[in-house]
């Protein structure tokens, strides 16, 4: 708890762009949450660097993911975002909590397993040990509440035991979390393949509607979207394509499957698809106005940033120090 509210915890990777599917499913659900939580919004750098990257992307990508969580309506005023690296007691404490973890635990780790096949020319020890910076992540802000797509939820268990288990040693340290998961938009799927979540890390392109492309490049992907033979718009058990349009439609325009398939009713794939497309595109059309707005003035931006640290850093540094003082550190 933070001045009475319960704090809330969410990070991104500035890796990739974000897709419909994490705006849906998170960006655009968090500016309500900071009526109920006091939230903190990180740019996971550091972690985004447990695979290659790039050094000019992954600052610039820094900066875009910045700017989008601004863009889809985050307050700097009522919420902390800010970049990991710029907070140094996140690297800190995750060192500590390595010894408090497991290596059986984080071998574990499905996203590990999976990882380390695609990239099996480079898995370090980051790689490895990544849910444990996540985990100092978490902690570091007494957070009570993780707001997190099913991909990750197992990462914020293992958070938990990490926690409970330097509890166990050191009653009181760490407020353990529970992982929060959003009703609507957690599923968005591949427009390729769509049995598969949309995930940004796909490699065809046609798969994945990023928040950024164009309206063009929106609806032509639509268009595109895998479906099935039949010429009927209904929700039904092995239409995943036509099934995954209609949530995409639905949490755009707030209607359920029975309206949308009585307004499609007599209507080809092809209008319905068109359909998805428009209300995809002028639903992004203002966040995206105001991420390019937001980008082209970086002083504005860096200051934000700093704003943010500061204030994470503070709160990072309490928690830190009661760690150091619970191992038997030297405080001076
Ligand atoms: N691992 C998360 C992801 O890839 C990103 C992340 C890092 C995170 N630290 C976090 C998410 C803390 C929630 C809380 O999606």
């Amino acid at each position: 708890m933070l001045n009475n509210m319960p704090v809330s915890y969410s990070g991104i990777q500035p890796s990739g762009n974000l897709t419909i599917g994490n705006y849906l499913g998170a960006l655009r659900n968090f500016s309500a949450y900071s009526e109920k939580y006091k939230c903190f919004y990180c740019v996971v750098d550091e972690h985004a660097i447990t695979v290659r990257q790039v050094p000019a992307d992954l600052r610039r990508r820094t900066y875009e993911t910045f700017a989008l969580y601004m863009a889809c309506g985050l307050d700097p005023e009522k919420n902390t975002l800010y970049v990991q690296s710029h907070v140094h007691a996140h690297a800190e404490l995750a060192w500590l909590l390595n010894c408090f973890t497991m290596f059986g635990e984080l071998s574990r780790m499905t996203q590990f397993k999976d990882k380390s096949q695609r990239h099996a020319d480079n898995i370090n020890a980051g790689l490895f040990t990544y849910p444990v910076l996540m985990a100092a992540d978490i902690l570091l802000y007494q957070t009570d509440v993780v707001p997190v797509g099913i991909d990750q939820k197992q990462h914020v268990e293992l958070c938990r035991d990490i926690a409970e288990r330097f509890n166990a040693i050191h009653p009181g340290t760490f407020t353990v979390p529970e992982p929060i998961m959003a009703k609507t938009g957690m599923k968005i799927m591949s427009l390729a393949e769509p049995t598969k979540k949309m995930s940004k890390s796909d490699e065809n392109p046609n798969a994945i509607v990023y928040i950024l492309d164009d309206r063009d490049t929106i609806i032509r992907k639509f268009k595109r979207a895998v479906t099935d033979s039949e010429t009927c718009i209904r929700y039904a058990e092995g239409k995943d394509g036509i099934n995954n349009l209609m949530s995409i439609y639905s949490c755009f325009t707030g209607k359920g499957f029975e309206e949308i398939e009585r307004e499609f009713e007599g209507k080809g794939y092809g209008d319905f698809k068109l359909a998805v497309g428009e209300v995809c595109a002028d639903a992004l059309a203002p966040v995206q106005k105001r991420h390019a707005e937001l980008l082209a003035d970086k002083g504005y931006l860096e200051a934000m940033m700093k704003k943010g640290a500061d204030e994470a850093a503070y709160y990072a540094r309490k928690t830190l120090s009661k760690v150091q003082k619970k191992l038997g550190f030297v405080m001076l």
